[in-house]
Order: structure tokens, then sequence, then C-alpha cells
């Protein structure tokens, strides 16, 4: 089983300013939840525990908001608002939430190295990068659908998706044989290439279960694309073992990172709640 999630949250979220200027990005609200609260119950559904959080400087709002706020229950206990607060009163109480930082935004190699202090090193885990919203439509989650594959075939689990060719520059790219129906062996991933370097049009999405030798090969990860410390790096070691598998996940997926996928998610969810 897969009991812990890190969620790297350290990034500056430039794409935001000024809004993110004294708020972290993982705050900003999908209607009436922040983007990192539907993160965290994506991995509570896959079965984890504890939701290890890599931050930075800026990022209290984080910590604040996964913790009793006693003013504010003290304000609204028995009143009509009371059940505004007990969704989020039920996850606080049913996972364990830690935090440590990455002082540097070096990539986010560095910064799921980093967390390592949160998650150990003798068990897989789960990575969600929240700001890739996914929901889906058979009502099982994304994270959940990779700890079955996981289960399976007990190595590294990356979630993919098909992309137009003009958009590849912006993702991790694999290459691989298929061995089943959505289910690829990872043979190479190149990191934002070009179209024309780009091998297919399968994109890595903010999904990872990671098996923990993953450390390791970070550590021995020289910066690549940006100066940054790449997880495709390391996971390209890895995937050389035949020991990455990548899987074409059902549900929809919103990059939330972007403004227009932010508004997408929006206009999506405002419809579903209806
Ligand atoms: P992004 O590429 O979206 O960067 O990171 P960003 O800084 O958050 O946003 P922009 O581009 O400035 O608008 C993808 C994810 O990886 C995390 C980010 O927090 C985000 O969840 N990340 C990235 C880190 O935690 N540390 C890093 O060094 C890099």
């Amino acid at each position: 089983m897969i009991k812990k999630c890190l969620f790297p949250a350290a990034g500056y979220g430039t794409r935001f300013l000024p809004a993110t200027k004294a708020m972290p990005k993982e705050m900003l609200p999908i209607l009436t939840k922040p983007i990192i609260q539907y993160g965290v119950e994506e991995a509570k559904e896959a079965g984890c525990e504890v939701m290890g959080f890599v931050t930075g400087r800026g990022k209290r709002a984080l910590e604040d908001h996964f913790d009793i706020s006693y003013e504010l229950e003290h304000q609204i206990k028995g009143t009509s608002k009371e059940h505004y607060l007990t969704e989020i009163r039920e996850l606080i109480n049913s996972c364990i939430f830690t935090y440590t930082r990455q002082n540097e935004m070096r990539g986010l190699g560095d910064a799921i190295y980093k967390g390592k202090s949160l998650v150990g090193e003798s068990d897989a885990f789960a990575v969600i990068l929240a700001d890739d919203l996914c929901v889906n439509e058979n009502g099982e989650g994304v994270l959940s659908q990779m700890v079955k594959l996981y289960n399976k075939y007990r190595c590294s689990v990356v979630a993919i998706m098909e992309v137009e060719k003009k958009d590849v520059d912006k993702y991790g790219i694999i290459s691989g044989k298929k061995i089943d129906e959505d289910i690829y062996m990872v043979e190479k991933m190149i990191e934002k290439p070009g179209p024309d370097e780009a091998p297919t049009n399968l994109a890595i999405i903010g999904r990872y279960i990671l098996t923990p030798d993953i450390f390791e090969l970070i550590k021995d990860t020289k910066p690549g694309k940006n100066g940054e410390i790449q997880i495709t790096d390391a996971l390209n070691e890895q995937a050389k073992k035949g020991m990455v598998i990548a899987y074409k996940f059902k549900g929809k997926r919103f990059d939330c990172g972007s403004v227009e996928g932010f508004v997408e998610a929006t206009n999506y969810m405002y419809e579903m709640s209806k």
C-alpha cells in the first residue's frame, strides 16, 4: 500500500502574479476549495494517510489551512454556517500533515529529494503536483488508479496523457513499449523536448508513484534543463532497468498552474456542482 504522499509546493506561481505575491498559488480556490485540498482529497481516497508538503517562504497559509482555526470554529459553532467546515475538519482529523522547506527553487527533483525526511526511504510513496487538478468521471481518482498498478508491477508509475505535438515542449515526454491497454513500459523520457525531438506525444502530468531508490538517483542527478534538478532524469535511470510504468489515466486533468487551465477547471467544477 502507498501510505504517504508528497506535495511539492515551493514554486512561486509567477503566472498568477500579483495574486500570488502574498498568497501561495496552491491556496487559489476552485469554487470554495483551495487547489491543494483537491490534491489531498485525491491522496486520501487512494489510501494515503501522511501528507507531506515541501513548501517555501510565504507558504504558511498551507499549514494554517490544514489546522484547526479555533476562533472561527468558536464563532460559527451552532450556527447555520457550521457545515461549511465539516469537510475540511474531517480531512484534518483523518490525515497526518507534515512539512519541510525547499530553501532554493532548484527543480522538482530537488523538491522531492527535500521530501525524503517526510516520506522516509523504506517504502514507495506518491507525489501530487496539486496545480494539476485531476477529476475522475468513473468514481476513481487518478492516484487510486495508479496505486492499483503499483500493487501489480511494484515499480515507479507516472501518469501520462496525449497532448498536441505543438505542446510537447511544456512536458516530460515518454517513449516505451505498450504492454497493456493504456499501460507502457517506459524506455526513455525527455524533459520539455522540441516538437522535432519528441519521440511521442505522451506527456507526464503531475502524478507519480516513486520507489525509494529514487532518492539515491536524484542525489546523483546533475542540474539539467534550465539549471534545475529534473525528476525525469532520475526516472530515466529507473526506466533503463525497466522499472517505470506509464499509465494513460482515466479522467480529466486541468493545468491550474496556467490562468487558462484554472478558468477551465473553475467552469467545469461549477457546472458539476449544479
Ligand atoms: P511550475 O513549473 O508550475 O512552477 O512547478 P511554479 O513556480 O509553481 O509556477 P510558475 O511557472 O512560476 O507560474 C510545478 C510544480 O513543482 C513545484 C511547484 O510548486 C509546482 O507544484 N516545484 C517546482 C517545487 O516545489 N520546487 C521547484 O524547485 C520547482
